[in-house]
């Protein structure tokens, strides 16, 4: 059962306390995860705040998990109260389901052992959960509660022991602690293992006598043992992996700590991370043995890098998928595909629908859409490609723009394989332009290009002597181009036998 029904009030946000991203999930989201290793036979989240958005996430994220709707009556008790009638009533359901018709199936309970986490402690994984859970088995203990010795217990309920046999007798809030009992190191972590039964009977006594009039999940403790139930105290052996997220500077630092964790994990899965403190990388991302990920690396979603392959320094990449020994460098990318020993970058910015085939390149000052851009096929500089498809060994001139959108609607072009595209063409979609074709320097293309064929567009360059000093003397370019002219004939007067003519130089090729 996770717990996602609080205000979050601390977080001074419009955006639900458990939706707040961290490493690409959201705080409810690694809750789920961790919870998710313990192969639970149910999963329930308990919801009230902003209660369609964070419904709407939990759907989509968990389509298994149940939801249960705390009613208006506040604090963590009642909301396992109503997560825990919700979970009975599926005890009910499934009875019916086998067929039975019995008088007494609509008092049908779930029994075993209920674990309660909160939608807002995402340093606690699935292995700690499972340690948890295994102390609970180990010990026969009707209540295992997740407990910390941290430097600052300042915001957390205070573990209460015996003085003499170190028992748990109680939990106390900071805000109903006496002086002493804030002097306690040993802190809730706010993550239990309850019997259900025991659970049921606790949190129908628990009372809202307290310092915020809430009905504390902690005081089923004191309840639970009062009617001679046993209550152990499972020590987290990290202190740091419990600190709960209540404001923006808790989310920071947890997001860092979990950083840290990831990062170290993908090192010792032999990826070389050159500067720990600048790579980021999401829960999500998946990282084989030999990458090498340089200074300023961002790695967001469903990220993917196959072996060999080298991102950084300063690259940003969500849902990117980096083939072996491809290298990405300085580089801006969303939901693209970078096949097997493709380089991009640097100044490169793609955007979703890229595809860079085997050996492909991107290259500098490049942007990408929708563009399916062949093995071995290059755009090295200075280009928009956009809503189009290059096929094999084709090379894009530098400065080329696949014209895509007429003001209306975008189209899509085509590029065969071994074309040469000129420097600085536009290619006004929709066009095809034919395997093997070469197109001209600054070249409008407008219609197809059949296979083979060189396309040339605009008027023949035209060279018109002497215009600068007739129609702006005096200007500096005049004066210059004055002086060109004297040196020229000083030359000419020099070498007898001047070279060729150079007016043959304004022919065109064509
Ligand atoms: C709680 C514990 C405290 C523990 C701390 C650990 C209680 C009374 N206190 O305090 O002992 O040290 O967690 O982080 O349990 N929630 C609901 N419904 C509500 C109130 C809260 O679902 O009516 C959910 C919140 O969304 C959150 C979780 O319960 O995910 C914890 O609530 P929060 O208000 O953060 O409790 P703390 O004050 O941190
Ligand atoms: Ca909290």
């Amino acid at each position: 059962m996770i717990l996602a029904a609080g205000a979050g009030t601390r977080m001074k946000s419009a955006t639900p306390k458990v939706l707040h991203p961290l490493a690409g999930r959201s705080l409810v989201g690694h809750a789920l995860a961790a919870a998710g290793a313990l192969e639970p036979q149910r999963i329930v989240v308990v919801v009230r705040h902003e209660r369609e958005r964070v419904a709407a996430h939990i759907e989509q994220i968990a389509p298994h998990a149940l939801l249960a709707d705390q009613d208006d009556i506040p604090g963590t008790g009642r909301a396992v109260y109503c997560g825990l009638s919700t979970l009975d009533a599926t005890a009910v359901a499934a009875r019916v389901a086998q067929g039975d018709r019995g008088a007494d199936v609509l008092d049908a309970q779930l029994d075993g052992a209920v674990v309660v986490t909160s939608g807002d402690v995402p340093l606690v994984d699935g292995a700690l959960l499972t340690a948890l859970t295994e102390a609970h088995a180990t010990t026969g203990a009707a209540v295992t509660l997740l407990t910390a010795e941290v430097d600052d217990p300042t915001g957390y309920g205070r573990i209460v022991r015996d003085a003499g046999t170190g028992e748990v007798i109680e939990i106390v809030e900071e805000k109903d602690a006496s002086e002493d009992q804030r002097a306690i190191a040993e802190i809730n972590a706010g993550i239990y293992v309850f019997d259900a039964a025991t659970l049921r009977g606790a949190l129908a006594q628990l009372g809202q006598d307290n310092a915020q009039g809430e009905m504390y999940l902690t005081d089923v403790i004191a309840i639970a043992r009062g009617e001679g139930g046993r209550v152990h105290a499972f020590v987290a052996p990290d202190a740091n992996a419990v600190e709960g997220v209540n404001d923006r500077v808790q989310l920071a630092a947890a997001g860092r700590r979990l950083n840290d964790r990831i990062v170290e994990h993908w090192m010792r899965e032999g990826v070389t991370v050159t500067d720990p403190a600048t790579t980021w990388i999401d829960a999500d991302v998946v990282l084989a043995p030999d990458v090498t990920l340089l200074p300023g690396t961002q790695l967001h979603g469903a990220t993917e890098v196959a072996s060999g392959a080298t991102v950084g320094p300063d690259s940003s990449l969500t849902d990117v998928s980096i083939g072996a020994g491809a290298t990405v460098t300085r580089t801006h990318g969303s939901g693209a595909v970078i096949a097997a020993g493709a380089t991009v970058g640097p100044f490169s910015y793609l955007r979703p629908g890229t595809h860079l085939g085997a050996d492909g390149k991107i290259g500098a000052f490049v942007e990408t859409k929708n563009a399916t851009i062949g093995d071995h096929s290059k755009v090295p500089h200075l280009s928009y490609v956009g809503d189009a498809t290059i096929g094999e060994h084709s090379n894009i001139g530098a400065a080329t723009i696949f014209v895509n959108y007429d003001g209306v609607s975008k189209s899509h072009s085509t590029v065969g394989d071994h074309v040469r595209i000129g420097s600085d063409n536009a290619l006004i979609a929709p066009v095809t332009i034919g395997d093997g074709a070469y197109t001209g320097a600054g070249a409008v293309i407008r219609r197809d290009v059949p296979p083979g064929t060189l396309a040339l567009s605009g008027a023949p360059q035209q060279n018109v002597d002497g215009w600068v000093q007739r129609r702006r003397p005096g200007t500096p370019s005049a004066e210059a181009a004055e002086r060109a002219e004297q040196a020229r004939e000083g030359g000419d007067a020099l070498s007898s036998g001047s070279q060729a003519d150079t007016a043959t130089n304004s022919q065109g090729e064509a």
